[in-house]
């Protein structure tokens, strides 16, 4: 992190897991230990817990996001959920092009850049997911896989616009793997991300942008990978499930 020029985001991505009711509880636990934060504080969660997670963080420093949205504005798009629906609720932020996503759900470069337009235009932030594939790292592609990524989901985005963006560098080896890039690796393709940044808008621009990291995320290792220069922050899948271990990271990021 680099405190002088971006404020860290540390956001929990609950994927497929909580209840509305086990929603309240995780969110009662976590309000106190991230009370002090010195970074953004954000929980993105499932659409039918959203209203349980808009409730329990009233008035509280916890964000509030969804995990994914559709660039539709409404339709015949069974089972998806529009930006609009997102902001009347009160919701914030949305991961977009999450690995799971791309994986198991058919999304691409293409569709992930329409539904950025479409967060962007509704007001929403956006937490953009990037990352390669094991074999992609083996066979030394890596910055070319993410890059492009990058420079497709931004495509059309203004430099104005930029600011309610930010990236999640997440190797997909590394997600739910308990494999954790190395602190050097996961600097070293943030840095890159930031190096597009600068290369597609300006210098200033990709200094004041926040790149995240995700993948085997936890209390344990926080601290070294958030003490590189180009790691703004974490995007946690399994150990934000976990108060405890959630508030772990906050408290690495505000340090
Ligand atoms: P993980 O997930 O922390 O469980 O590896 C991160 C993510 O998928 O965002």
């Amino acid at each position: 992190m680099n405190k002088s020029l971006r404020k860290a985001v540390i956001a929990g991505n609950w994927k497929m897991n909580k209840t509305p009711s086990e929603t309240t509880a995780l969110i009662n636990e976590m309000k106190p230990l991230v009370a002090n934060a010195d970074c953004d504080v954000v929980v993105c969660v499932p659409y039918v817990d959203l209203q349980a997670a808009l409730d329990a963080t009233k008035g509280s420093n916890i964000k509030v996001g969804a995990e994914n949205c559709h660039w539709g504005k409404s339709g015949a798009f069974t089972g998806e959920i529009s930006t609009q629906m997102l902001t009347e609720m009160g919701v914030e932020y949305v991961i977009i092009g999450h690995s799971e996503r791309r994986t198991y759900f058919g999304e691409t470069n293409v569709t992930v850049q329409k539904r950025v337009r479409a967060a962007l235009d509704a007001g929403l932030k956006v937490i953009l997911c990037v990352g390669e594939y094991l074999e992609q790292r083996e066979q030394g592609v890596t910055f070319e896989v993410v890059s492009e990524q990058t420079k497709i989901a931004l495509g059309g985005v203004s430099k104005d616009e930029l600011k309610n963006i930010i990236i999640a560098y997440e190797p997909v080896w590394a997600i739910g793997t308990g494999k954790t890039a190395t602190a050097e690796q996961a600097n070293e393709v943030n840095h890159a991300i930031r190096e597009v940044i600068a290369k597609l808008y300006d210098k200033a621009a990709a200094d004041a942008f926040v790149v995240q990291y995700g993948g085997s995320m936890n209390a344990g290792n926080a601290d070294e990978l958030l003490a590189q220069e180009d790691v703004d922050g974490g995007l946690i899948g399994g150990a934000s499930l976990k108060a405890k271990d959630f508030s772990e990271i906050v408290k690495a990021a505000s340090k």
